[in-house]
């Protein structure tokens, strides 16, 4: 099989970059490990910034979106018993989505299906070939039978544990890298989000997020030792526990109810450089993690797609090799701009188990600082609402 780009990975880089590639027509097949329902089921993201959102509707799939996706104004950040507002419209004069990423990726699948887009499920064994040299390849095996994939480039879109970055020779990588001492224990339930806005808390007995999905459907997440279980916590635990991170305001008018999902994720800033190898280009998670404290990870993978999509447009419709050229460069450069501001985020909110006195105060003299300062505020909206492509 003969397209013009391979990529790798069905979640939302690889599908976002595959659609918004379709309607430039320029063709692509994804490979993906999976099924699209085990993809499907993965329960994340759940901000979008105004760079995706545009995206999607460049990629023709923004309708669910905009009818079912909730505007966000603001948020609130909550600590010794009081919660404080950060308001993004007054800053910014813009405003995040809250729209799960698996409806994000619900929708790029049923666009991508609708429109006769190749996607191979259950592709085993995924090896990239020759991305050194003009002519790359991907073979891959799917019901026991052989595939190959010939191509011009090679969009790496498959995740952390995938094999597009580990293709790249150590001699030319390099990681930047640091990992967190503890995890979020997450929780969806069919219940009303105890408010309007997210609440992001300090307290002393470490972080909790406050989020949603719909008027009847919540997430909330707790920081935990990374060597609990989700199945160690009941439910009644976790409300517990969260009942005494938030305000008792907020405590008090959490309306609790059975799990339908409760997992538990682990914390890591990763970046790794550079993020194009010859004719192999890296994006989203392939290339970079970030602790989820800022809500960047989905909204980095977006920023990448832009400008290799813009840059692979330039080589097939204007036939210039600048925007490939300077792919890496101009991702790098907002991928550290959020790195840094979900480490700043995570730092301020978590409690963290070798944390001296000095660090505490040094917490709440930032978060004083975050609720009496205009201008600190602003300088939070701007990175949360996302920095400009
Ligand atoms: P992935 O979603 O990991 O997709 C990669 C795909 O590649 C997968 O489908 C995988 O099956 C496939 N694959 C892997 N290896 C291979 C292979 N060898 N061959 C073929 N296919 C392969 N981000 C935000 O912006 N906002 C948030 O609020 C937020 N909250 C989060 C909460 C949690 C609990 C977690 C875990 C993450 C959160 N994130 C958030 C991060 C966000 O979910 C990820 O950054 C996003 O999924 C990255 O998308 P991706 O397509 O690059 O990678
Ligand atoms: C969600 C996750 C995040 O990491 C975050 O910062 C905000 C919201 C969520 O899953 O809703």
């Amino acid at each position: 099989m003969r397209t013009q780009v391979a990529i790798i990975g069905g979640g939302p880089s690889g599908l976002l970059l595959s659609q918004l590639l379709h309607k430039a027509g320029i063709d692509s097949v994804v490979l993906e490990r999976k099924t699209r329902d085990y993809v499907l089921g993965r329960i994340r993201a759940g901000v979008l910034e105004q760079g995706l959102v545009g995206l999607m509707r460049e990629a023709g799939v923004a309708d669910r979106m905009e009818a079912e996706g909730f505007i966000h104004d603001g948020t609130l950040i909550a600590a010794n018993n009081e919660a404080f507002r950060i308001d993004f419209a007054k800053h910014t004069g813009t405003h995040v989505t809250v729209y799960g990423q698996t409806e994000v990726t619900r929708d790029l699948y049923d666009a991508r299906e609708a429109t006769g887009g190749s996607i191979l499920f259950n592709a085993e064994d995924v090896t990239i070939h020759d991305v050194d040299t003009d002519h790359p390849y991907v073979t891959y095996r799917t019901d026991g039978q052989d595939g190959r994939v010939d191509c011009d480039f090679i969009a790496g879109c498959d995740g952390f544990h995938g094999v597009s970055r580990q293709t790249i020779p150590d001699t030319v990588r390099k990681e930047y890298e640091k990992v967190y001492p503890f995890g979020w224990l997450g929780i969806l339930s069919e219940t009303p989000p105890v408010d309007d806005e997210l609440i992001y808390a300090n307290s002393p007995r470490g972080f909790a997020l406050c989020s949603m999905r719909n008027a009847s459907l919540s997430r909330y997440y707790v920081q935990c030792p990374l060597t609990d279980t989700p199945e160690q916590w009941s439910d009644d635990a976790f409300w517990e526990e969260l009942k005494r991170r938030i305000p008792e305001e907020a405590a008090d008018k959490l309306v609790t109810g059975p799990s339908i999902e409760k997992s538990i994720a682990p914390l890591r800033s990763f970046v790794t450089e550079p993020m194009r190898w010859g004719r192999l280009f890296l994006c989203g998670d392939a290339a970079h993690i970030v602790p989820p404290t800022g809500a960047k990870g989905l909204n980095t993978a977006a920023s990448d797609i832009h400008y290799l999509f813009e840059g692979l447009k330039d080589y097939y419709l204007d036939k210039s090799s600048a925007g490939i050229d300077h792919y890496s460069e101009r991702a790098l450069l907002r991928i550290w701009k959020a790195e840094r501001f979900s480490w700043w985020m995570t730092t301020l909110l978590h409690r963290f188990p070798d944390q001296t006195e000095f660090d505490l105060k040094m917490q709440q003299a930032e978060l004083a600082f975050l609720r009496d300062s205009d201008t600190a505020q602003k300088a939070m909206a701007e990175n949360y609402v996302g920095l400009p492509y």
